[in-house]
């Protein structure tokens, strides 16, 4: 993290440094290896539509939240809340924001893994669309030893990242290749849509059946906008906290919603367009993107090349997200430590969070590999659980928690004081819009939601 120590906060040295820490976090395996294969399961354009209007709904909003909690509080996601009550009551979202970080953590380093496990493969040229890649896929995903080895890796380069603070470096590199990226996912789009029935994935995408668009799908497009957007876990409460005095939260918040929902969308026009070009089936799952991006890889010039390149590029994606889930789950320890008068240093809480992340992301590599037996849940592997406890429950109480939270039980003048930030201040109209929204819309949209899905 670009921090400036001085003194007792650290804070980003520049406002664009926030911005590009705050998407570095947010676009991940969500946007390029969810985004499709959920979007595929839920009947493509209806599912978009939903998404979109959840994004501009709950998550401009909610953003906007967790940036103000953080900043005006100045503390990690632990003890956020109660410093800016001076009460314990909301204690509880701290806990909940910790335990949807450490599942989504579990679930993280394994997809990383067979990332990683792809990358090996580009460069060693051993995928072609000659083979089954449906068959190449199973192959890996139930190859215990080799999955757990390149978790392991994820889990090493991560390690040393943290324990030598170099996430300065990291992010000056991810400035320089996540726009790098987002180029290559252009040219792929434009590539995919040279093929034969590209149009009809293209309607797939874009053309919206509204008889599709039922309670199971808007819960769905909630539960992927929050994981997407790093909402509901205090990342971005903790991003806040380091948040420099003058930083425009609203512009902060839109930048970080636009680019996140471009790449997302990006993704999703790389993918629908090949899936109906080779024939494959949209409603793949979790295996989609491993499936179909082979394959469009060998439309390109330099095939070799732009694969590697690609799992290369989504790799660090993947990884940047990780360090800052990983950085939630660092400040939690230190701040709880301070709390409970036992304080761990930086480096004891890198320990203990790596100890967390093999033990957990372990256990789901295991589970999924189907051995043992006894690590499924009534027949569903952990990831699958974790997955579902994550996005429809976890994910929109926080956010429920949260916009309770600031709307009811944070002073007016607080919100205004966050808002109003010279030398575009917000006027007054837009600070009530933004009150009016979080204290009524968000809170009873997602409980509808909710409820709807599951009463
Ligand atoms: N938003 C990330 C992605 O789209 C995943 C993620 C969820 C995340 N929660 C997070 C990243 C918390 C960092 C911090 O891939």
């Amino acid at each position: 993290m670009n921090k400036e120590n001085n003194g007792s906060t650290p804070s980003f040295t520049s406002k664009i440094g926030l911005v590009m820490a705050a998407v570095g976090s947010a676009v991940g395996l969500g946007n390029i290896w969810k985004f499709p294969y959920v979007t595929g399961e839920n009947g493509g354009g209806a599912f978009l539509l939903v998404y979109l209007a959840c994004v501009f709904l709950f998550g401009l909003p909610l953003l906007m939240t967790e940036f103000i909690v953080g900043k005006h509080s100045r503390k990690s996601v632990y003890g956020a809340f109660q410093s800016i009550r001076k009460n314990r009551r909301w204690q509880w979202l701290s806990w909940s924001c910790l335990i949807a970080t450490v599942l989504v953590m579990s679930f993280y380093f394994m997809v990383t893994g067979w990332c990683l496990s792809y990358l090996v493969d580009a460069i060693a040229g051993t995928i072609s669309s000659t083979e089954d890649l449906s068959a190449h896929f199973a192959n890996l995903s139930i190859n215990t030893s080799r999955v757990l080895f390149f978790c392991s890796i994820t889990v090493f380069i991560t390690a040393l990242v943290l324990w030598f603070d170099v996430n300065k470096g990291i992010e000056r590199l991810s400035k320089i290749l996540m726009p790098l990226l987002l180029v290559m996912m252009f040219i792929m789009a434009v590539k995919v849509l040279m093929l034969p029935n590209s149009n009809i994935g293209m309607r797939f995408f874009f053309e919206t059946d509204f008889s599709k668009i039922t309670p199971q799908v808007i819960l769905s497009a909630m539960g992927q906008c929050f994981f997407s957007l790093s909402i509901g876990f205090g990342a971005l409460v903790t991003y806040g906290a380091y948040m420099p005095e003058r930083q425009n939260i609203l512009a902060t918040s839109a930048q970080v919603v636009v680019l996140d929902t471009l790449v997302a969308v990006l993704a999703g026009v790389i993918v629908f367009p090949a899936v109906f070009a080779f024939g494959l089936d949209p409603a793949e799952g979790p295996q989609l993107v491993f499936v179909v991006l082979p394959s469009v890889f060998e439309q390109m010039s330099m095939s070799r090349f732009s694969s590697v390149l690609f799992f290369s590029l989504l790799c660090i994606a993947a990884i940047t997200s990780i360090i800052s889930l990983m950085e939630i789950v660092i400040a939690f320890i230190s701040d709880l430590g301070a709390r409970i008068k036992h304080p761990i240093n930086r480096h004891k809480a890198v320990v203990i969070t790596i100890a967390i992340c093999l033990i957990s992301s372990t256990l789901c590599v295991m589970s999924v590999c189907g051995t043992p037996d006894w690590l499924k849940i009534a027949g569903h592997d952990l990831f699958e659980c974790f997955d579902a406890v994550t996005s429809y429950f976890l994910l929109p109480l926080n956010a429920f928690g949260m916009a309770l939270f600031i709307g009811w039980f944070v002073p007016k003048q607080v919100i205004e004081k966050e808002l109003h930030v010279r030398p575009r201040s917000l006027n007054s109209t837009a600070v009530s819009t933004f009150r009016l929204v979080i204290r009524y819309l968000v809170p009873i949209a997602i409980a509808a939601i909710f409820l709807k899905e599951f009463v």
